[in-house]
Formats: C-alpha cells, sequence, structure tokens
C-alpha cells in the first residue's frame, strides 16, 4: 500500500500567493474541520470485510428471516490492507461472497463515529461549484495528489477505472480554452427568450482564466479489456464511472478548502483537439480548480434565481413511480399533498402591498385592477412588492377528445396533432406572441391521439391517447383523470425549477370547447345552452348539436346540478386530459406560490375544477383575458375573475393569457419601481377641511 497522505495540509497563507486585485488579499476558505479523527492520522480507508476463518465459514442458502440473517463483518483494525487472496474460487467462494450460518446471527457494519458521519454530510452539502472568488494562492501538490487520490478511488463499471486527468496551469492554453467556452455561451445565450438571456448574462460560467489550475478529466472508452462486466448492454456507464471519479474529486477538494467548478460550455471534439487529446478519448468534464474567497451557502444558480432546488420528496417514489413520499413518512397522494400546501394570500403582505399602492406618486387607485392585481400576487408571494412574474413560461396542454366522433366540430383530430408539430417549429400565434413578452414555451403531450415524435421543447407525458366518448360513458377513467392531474402539477414544479417566475396555461385539442361547455355547465349549474359556444367557428346547425351533444353527455354521466358528484368525477366523466392537467397545472403554481395567467375557456373550465378540489388555489389565478365563448364568461364570473383583456379572442393555445402578462408584470414592477411621495418629494393630496 502506499504511505498514506498527509491529511492536514496547510492552506497557503495569506499574502504567500500572487495577489488577485491590487489592495485586496482575501484569505482563502477554509479547510473543513478535522472530523473526530487525529491531525496526523490518514483518512482511514472504509474497512474491508476481514477474510471469515473456516469455522466461522458460513453454509450455502442464505437465511431469510430476520433472525437467521448472516453477520456482517465487523470493524478490522487492519483498516486499509487489500484482503488477502481466497483459495479458488472454484473450490471455495471468498470469504464476502459466502453464505452464513444460522447460527450467525448479523450484526450490521457500524457506520463511522458521529465526528466522522458528520464531516462526510458536510462535504456533501458543502461542496459547491464555483466560478466566482478563486484567489490566486498556488495549490499544494499534496493536496492536489490527494484530491486526484478520492477521485481515483471512485466506483467503475467492471472496475475499468477509466478516467484520466490532465492537469492544465499554463496560462495561455487556458486562455484559447476559454476562448472556445465564449463562443459555446454565446451560442446558447442566443437560444434563449430575452429575459433568460439577461438574466443568464449577469451570471459567470466559468473561471477558467481565473482558477490556477484547471483538469480536464477524460474517459477512455476502450480501457479495461475486450468485454469489461457489465459496460455490454450499458456503454454509457464508462462515462457515468468517470463523473462517479469527478463528484469524489469535487468532495475532496472542499475537504481541503478548494473550490471546483464544472464547465460544460464546449464542443467536446474541439475542446478535445485543443488539449491534444488521443482520438479515442472523451472529454467528460472540464473543472477549475483554486482557493476561494469563500464557499457560497447555496448553489449559485439557486441564489441568483436562475433555477431551483427541488425537495427530495419529490425525487423519491415507494415501489411505483409516482407514488412519492420520504421513507418513514405516510404515503400521500400528490394532488393532497399540493393542495395541503396551497395556503390563502397572505394578509400583512396584502396590507403592506395597498399602502405602498397609497404612497406612490399617482392618485390613489388610479392604476385600477392592476393595483388589485399587486395586491393580489404580494398577497400570493406573501411579501410586498412581490416577486416580479418575470421570466414567464407558457405549457401548451395538447390532447384529443373521443366526442370529437360525435360531430361538434369540422376541424379533423388530426389537427390537434399537426399543431403540436407547429407549435414546436415556432409557427404558430403562441409563438409569436410568446416571443413577444419573451415567454418560453413548451408543450405537454397529455393525450393526443397519434404518437408524437421526440423534439425539442415537447413533453412526453401522454396519459391516454386522447378520451373516450363523453356521450358513452366517463371520458376518463379516474385514473387517468389523477394522473393527468398529477402531471399538470409535475410540469408546474419543473418549470418553476427550471426558473419559470410566472405560468401561463395554453392548450390545444380538436373538440375541446365541448368538453370545456361540459364541464363549465356541470360546475356552474347553468344550462348547455348558456355555456356551449362556437368553438373555431362552426354553423348553426352544428352549435345545436353540439348543446344537445354537451346535454348528453352531462346525462349519460350523471352531472346534472343534481348529481351530486365530487370534482374529481366531473372532471373524469366530461373534462379532458388537457383541462385535468390544466387544474393540476394551477394548483402546482398555487402550491408554489407562483402566479398562474389563465387563457381562455379551457383554462376557465380546468380553473373551476381547481377551485372546487382547492378553493385558495384562486389566489394564484390571474384571467388573462375574457374569451368569445360564452362558457369563458360564466366560468369566470363563476370563479370572481376579472379578465385583463377583452379582445373577442377564441385560438386558445394560451395566447390571451400572453397578451395579458405584460399587465401582470407591469402591476408588480409599480411596487418595485414607482416613486413614494416622501422619496420624490412630491405633494400629497390636501386633506378637505372637516
Ligand atoms: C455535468 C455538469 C456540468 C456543469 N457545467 C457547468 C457549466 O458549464 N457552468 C457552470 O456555471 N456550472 C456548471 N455546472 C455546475 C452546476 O450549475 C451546479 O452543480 C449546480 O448549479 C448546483 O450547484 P452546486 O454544485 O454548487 O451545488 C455543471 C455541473 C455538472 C454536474
Amino acid at each position: 500500500m502506499t504511505p498514506p497522505p498527509d491529511p492536514s495540509p496547510k492552506p497557503p497563507a495569506p499574502g504567500t500567493g500572487p495577489s488577485p486585485e491590487p489592495g485586496e488579499q482575501p484569505t482563502p476558505a477554509p479547510l473543513l474541520a478535522d472530523a473526530g479523527r487525529p491531525a496526523s492520522a490518514p483518512p482511514a480507508d472504509p474497512t474491508p470485510a476481514p477474510p471469515s476463518t473456516a469455522a466461522e465459514r458460513p453454509t450455502l442458502a442464505p437465511p431469510s428471516s430476520a433472525a437467521e440473517r448472516p453477520t456482517p463483518a465487523p470493524p478490522s483494525a487492519d483498516a486499509g490492507r487489500p484482503a488477502p487472496p481466497q483459495p479458488s474460487a472454484d473450490v471455495e467462494r471468498p470469504a464476502h461472497a459466502q453464505p452464513f450460518a444460522a447460527a450467525e446471527r448479523p450484526k450490521p457494519a457500524p457506520p463511522f463515529a458521529d465526528a466522522e458521519r458528520a464531516a462526510v454530510y458536510r462535504a456533501i452539502a458543502e461542496r459547491r461549484d464555483v466560478r466566482n472568488g478563486f484567489v490566486g494562492d498556488p495549490v499544494d501538490d499534496a493536496a492536489l495528489v490527494r484530491v486526484l487520490e478520492a477521485a481515483h478511488r471512485a466506483p467503475s463499471v467492471g472496475l475499468t477505472q477509466p478516467w484520466d486527468f490532465l492537469i492544465i496551469r499554463d496560462p495561455a492554453r487556458r486562455k484559447r480554452v476559454r476562448g472556445l467556452a465564449e463562443r459555446q455561451r454565446d451560442a446558447y445565450a442566443a437560444s434563449l427568450t430575452w429575459p433568460r438571456a439577461a438574466r443568464f448574462d449577469r451570471l459567470k460560467i466559468e473561471a477558467i482564466v481565473e482558477a490556477p489550475i484547471n483538469i480536464a478529466v477524460t474517459c477512455d472508452p476502450s480501457r479495461g479489456g475486450r468485454n469489461p462486466l457489465g459496460r455490454r448492454s450499458q456503454p454509457q456507464t464508462a462515462p457515468y464511472s468517470v463523473a462517479c471519479a469527478v463528484e469524489n474529486l469535487w468532495l475532496a477538494a472542499r475537504a481541503e478548502g478548494l473550490g471546483v467548478g464544472w464547465v460544460s460550455f464546449f464542443d467536446e471534439r474541439e475542446l478535445a483537439a485543443e488539449l491534444g487529446l488521443p482520438a479515442h478519448l472523451e472529454v467528460v468534464a472540464y473543472l477549475c480548480l483554486g482557493h476561494v474567497r469563500e464557499f457560497a451557502t447555496a448553489p449559485e444558480l439557486a441564489l441568483s434565481g436562475w433555477a431551483r432546488r427541488r425537495p427530495l420528496a419529490w425525487a423519491v417514489h415507494d415501489e411505483t413511480y409516482g407514488r412519492r413520499h420520504l421513507p418513514g413518512e405516510a404515503p400521500v397522494n400528490l394532488i393532497e399533498q399540493t393542495i395541503a400546501a396551497i395556503q390563502p394570500l397572505d394578509e400583512a403582505a396584502m396590507r403592506d402591498a395597498r399602502d405602498h399602492q397609497a404612497r406612490l406618486t399617482k392618485p390613489p387607485g388610479a392604476l385600477g385592477v392592476l393595483e388589485e392585481v399587486s395586491v393580489q400576487l404580494a398577497g400570493l408571494a406573501a411579501i410586498s412588492p412581490p416577486p416580479l412574474p418575470e421570466p414567464a413560461a407558457v405549457a401548451i396542454f395538447a390532447a384529443d377528445h373521443g366526442v370529437h366522433a360525435q360531430g361538434v366540430t369540422p376541424w379533423p383530430q388530426e389537427v390537434t396533432a399537426q399543431m403540436v408539430a407547429n407549435f414546436l417549429a415556432g409557427g404558430a400565434v403562441v409563438n409569436a406572441f410568446a416571443g413577444q413578452v419573451g415567454a418560453e414555451v413548451t408543450v405537454v403531450d397529455i393525450g393526443v391521439a397519434s404518437p408524437l415524435p421526440e423534439a425539442p421543447g415537447l413533453l412526453p407525458r401522454k396519459v391516454a391517447p386522447g378520451t373516450a366518448d363523453m356521450t358513452e360513458g366517463p371520458a376518463m377513467t379516474a385514473e387517468q383523470a389523477r394522473q393527468a392531474v398529477e402531471t399538470g402539477i409535475e410540469v408546474a414544479r419543473d418549470l418553476v425549477s427550471a426558473g419559470a417566475r410566472c405560468l401561463i396555461t395554453g392548450d390545444m385539442g380538436i373538440a375541446n370547447t365541448t368538453a370545456s361547455a361540459a364541464l363549465i355547465s356541470a360546475f356552474t349549474g347553468l344550462p348547455p345552452e348558456r355555456v356551449t359556444g362556437r368553438g373555431t367557428g362552426i354553423d348553426d346547425a352544428t352549435h345545436a348539436h353540439k348543446i344537445d351533444i354537451v346535454r348528453t353527455a352531462l346525462h349519460r354521466n350523471a352531472l346534472l346540478p343534481e348529481g351530486g358528484r365530487g370534482p374529481m368525477e366531473v372532471l373524469a366523466g366530461v373534462g379532458g386530459l388537457e383541462h385535468a392537467a390544466l387544474a393540476g397545472f394551477i394548483l402546482g403554481g398555487a402550491a408554489l406560490r407562483v402566479p398562474v395567467v389563465l387563457d381562455g375557456v379551457i383554462a376557465g373550465a380546468a380553473a373551476l375544477v381547481a377551485a372546487a378540489l382547492c378553493p385558495d388555489a384562486l389566489g394564484a389565478c390571474v384571467a388573462g383575458h375574457r374569451s368569445a365563448e360564452p362558457g369563458h364568461a360564466a366560468a369566470v364570473e363563476h370563479l370572481g375573475l376579472r379578465p385583463l383583456v377583452d379582445l373577442e379572442l377564441r385560438l386558445g393555445e394560451g395566447t390571451g393569457a400572453l397578451l395579458a402578462l405584460p399587465l401582470v408584470q407591469g402591476a408588480v414592477r409599480v411596487l418595485h419601481e414607482v416613486a413614494t411621495f416622501d422619496s420624490a418629494g412630491v405633494s400629497g393630496k390636501q386633506e378637505g377641511p372637516e
């Protein structure tokens, strides 16, 4: 075994390295404090399993009951020493592979001592991707070797160890590499909506020149012989293994007080050529390493508002994908969990916003409905002024409808899929309006009848290839409705985690105004003829037929006002998959306290579902516009929402909501930017004589 490294590296003393800035000499961030091990002791290897003696050697057939469970290896004083060679594997299994005798009741291997464990978790929690604050102090060679050793201990497929570490210090070369990254940075910026591009412009995404050391971590996929164990079915396991090495390096560097930043703004082949790598090597990671002034307390991207961390509970599933909850916690249905997280609007924040509005340099109430919007959004965010609802993201939920078979529209069902292709190609009205207001467009296939090819910007979340015909029975099963609502919640969560500060509802589905009318009739109690419109523009005969179809569907699903069905039953009975997903999208936004700007009649119908499930969800909703569909007026009136614009639109897709977005943003911007009478030295209105 190689001699243990010196575990107590001395961080360079302040002032010993090159000064980063004239007049400024920051002290590098400290190492993680030694946790429970003597300063002179090497970092202990995990205790390998000791060989069992012949007497202890277990018999075959591992026992199954808890009482019979095998005794795992006790800690060994031989920590770090490899296990001695075992007798021929043909004759005897190695000790670690031996099953255990029933008599040997297992004792689990002990954990690290508390302080050691705390140190491990601390390194994990405090590891940061560092791009800011590198100081010029040189990196001690011994520390660098320890960090590389940590990387080299990483797990690898078939123990192939496909990594290599190319250390780059030459400033001229680093400058050239930075030039490559800058080109990619510009290309990425050009792909963003303008609010995102403006935010991106403020981000530092690499420290190639500022950090004293760069390390290119490569993958040699040809290493490990002809047929390495485990790699045959999944060749990607080679670069996965290299990523494990990078993480080890990153954690060890944190413990050493060294910052590491991973740069991926490269054309990989271009970078490999610049580094002069053999053609069969792939660059997995390009790292910038050095002492830093301090480690940020949270990911820099989170601190800057670019993206949010997802809670662990969103990522842990119990047996079945979608049954999310943490071990030991009671399984909670995602819909219930989301509803439980929705709070009423915060009264104190609303009061602050109203007071603030009253002090602004304008006559009180002069901004009319916009003042109410600003107060609502302050209540939603529980702070005044609330965050600017920017950047915004529109999610277009696309689905087909079984009721199409009843001839409620002259448009063929294929148009749903064709319009999805149009959205993805950027050719629809929603794209033009989204471009105008800088909103990102995401299309969600929640139930398009035909299979859709993969495409950037398309989320494949098909619950079913369209609904069933609601005149013949429920449009959806209860399970499909639940799944679609949950998908909407997830989409809202994902968009918010990715940085959206305002959600916009979009929809596409030939025949979805028929389903909307049925939902609106069921929730408002208004008769079908009051809420059924002409959708894409049908003639009188088709309109009369459509009203009949809505009435039939309500009858068939026992959803007449006296029906007494719950919201999910109404939804499953006559709703569309996009209505269900939109209801979830609204609930998801409300739970995250992010405003949701509603488009027209489809969103209005979905908002009825969401409000029936959780009335407080309406606190997040702003009705973007009033649609020409009669059902929409009924829905917003029932919900008590005030549409911001009324342009006789009846397109859907999210278009009306996008037009309203600048109004919502303007309403909040006023609270942020407009001077108060005090601050501007403007006299307020004179109080009249008593
Ligand atoms: C594969 C990979 C590539 C990354 N590439 C970049 C990059 O090019 N630029 C950058 O600023 N951060 C990059 N990061 C860092 C992430 O933004 C960072 O890990 C994430 O925001 C979480 O922050 P934290 O590492 O401080 O916890 C990369 C991270 C990984 C894992």
